[in-house]
């Protein structure tokens, strides 16, 4: 059987598939689990109440449940949603935003999908990328691209800060001569907070990149899964910077209701200037004719009253932030004075661990901590672009962290994270030298 270009670039192997393939592999017989490796988000008891509450409402509510389960929404999304979304915006950040901004997509990944297609591959003047301006970037973005070798990443300059922290800031004068020297970019692409760093761009450095794609006449995409105003995981206390929400007609924003309880009801969000929205209302009507209701119809209502917001400052930033501090300390206490950093986490659910005297790469110490139990996601993957080209385009490959980091999913039972990560100092420590 012969497949087609499409089916060979996007069916055939791709580091995720080989990750999720071998995550769901069963572990050695009687070796407990370990689960410090995928993205799902944690169970959060407060918010997971009021779901449930909204839910009961619905089903009391005459025909209401029958209502949002019986028929499909407009490709674009559900009216009253895109409605509500709009009327928060402009309400609460002054956006000058109406309905004809807004689409709904099932889940924030399928707009990736969507927009890096967009933005990518051939037109009129050549082959167009997608560049991402700082690499260690998120893993779902790499083989998101029908055309090959569109996706070219910049690599992230290093700040180390004292013994046992670090921080990767965006080259701002690169991305600009990168710019400048590359008319085919067709769109930038960053998300904020960064998976899998828990990097959060300032409003300054968003700022310049703004403004460069301005100058250069193409988007940016800004990837808002963890960031504000929901679910707010996002810990300012870390950042030096301000990270206010920012949108402009420059500006793809994206969001998603999965890290703030709803993952299963895949619902995403997509806010950019109407061009870009109708675009993405027809790929999602060919592509899935509309996007499922029941995420929209439980957002809508809790973003009218308040309750979403409500439940992203006073119960899920608590929740990751305790999480989080617990990790960070299992950290100091079991690596002790090794010579190991983590990225200061500023937000999403991800602990970033440099291990410099690593001799192994991680993508095999990853396979060691799995006989032991303990998944994490060894970091090669988060490394990805051109495979050849100009040295800045190839820089991924060399990257000093590419083979010496682990993300750690931090947010599980605290007493897993405690263990696991003994088991990953312990391990790691058989290979350091
Ligand atoms: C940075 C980032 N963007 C997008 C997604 C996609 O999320 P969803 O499709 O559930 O909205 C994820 C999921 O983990 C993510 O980490």
């Amino acid at each position: 059987m012969n497949f087609s270009a499409f089916g060979r670039k996007l069916a055939g192997d791709s580091g995720i598939l080989t990750l999720m393939d071998d995550l769901a592999r069963p572990l050695p017989d009687g070796v407990p689990l370990y689960a410090l490796g995928g993205g799902n988000p944690a169970r959060v008891p407060a918010v997971e109440q009021s779901y449930r509450r909204q839910m009961e409402r619905l089903l009391a509510d005459g025909d209401a449940f029958e209502n949002t389960i019986g028929r499909y929404d407009t490709p674009q999304g559900r009216l009253s949603f895109i409605e509500s979304i709009a009327s928060f915006f402009r309400t609460e950040f002054g956006w000058d935003i109406s309905p004809e901004n807004i689409a709904i997509t099932n889940g924030s990944q399928s707009a990736f999908f969507y927009l890096l297609n967009l933005f990518s591959g051939d037109d009129s003047t050549g082959r167009r990328t997608i560049l991402f301006p700082l690499v260690p970037e998120y893993i779902g973005y790499a083989d998101q691209g029908i055309d090959p070798d569109t996706f070219v990443t910049l690599p992230a300059k290093v700040q180390l800060i004292g013994d046992h922290e670090f921080k990767y800031h965006i080259d701002v004068e690169l991305v600009r001569s990168y710019l400048s020297d590359h008319p085919e970019v067709g769109a930038m692409c960053v998300s904020r907070p960064t998976n899998p760093t828990g990097n959060v761009l300032t409003d300054k450095e968003i700022d310049s990149l703004a403004a460069l794609a301005r100058e250069h006449g193409i988007p940016i995409i800004i990837d808002n899964a963890y960031g504000l105003p929901f679910p707010n995981i996002i810990f300012p206390e870390m950042m030096t910077g301000s990270a206010e929400p920012r949108w402009s007609k420059d500006i793809v924003l994206t969001m998603s209701l999965s890290k703030i309880g709803l993952p299963a009801l895949r619902t995403g969000i997509v806010i950019a200037k109407p061009e870009i929205i109708a675009a993405v209302g027809a790929l999602n009507s060919i592509i899935a004719l509309s996007s499922g209701s029941l995420g929209q119809v439980l957002g809508e209502s809790m973003l009218r009253s308040g309750e979403l917001l409500t439940l992203a400052n006073n119960a899920v930033r608590p929740f990751y932030r305790d999480r989080m501090n617990a990790a960070r300390d299992c950290v100091y206490e079991y690596f002790g004075e090794r010579p190991w950093r983590l990225h200061r986490c500023q937000g999403a659910l991800f602990l970033w661990l440099y291990l410099e005297d690593l001799s192994i790469p991680t993508a095999e110490l990853y396979s060691q901590l799995k006989e032991r139990g303990v998944i994490v996601v060894p970091g090669e993957y988060f490394f990805f672009g051109r495979e050849a080209g100009t040295p800045e385009e190839i820089a991924w490959k060399n990257h000093p962290h590419r083979e010496k980091c682990l993300r750690i999913n931090y947010s599980g039972d605290p007493d897993s994270v405690r263990e696991g990560l003994r088991i990953i100092a312990a391990v790691s420590k058989k290979h350091a030298g």
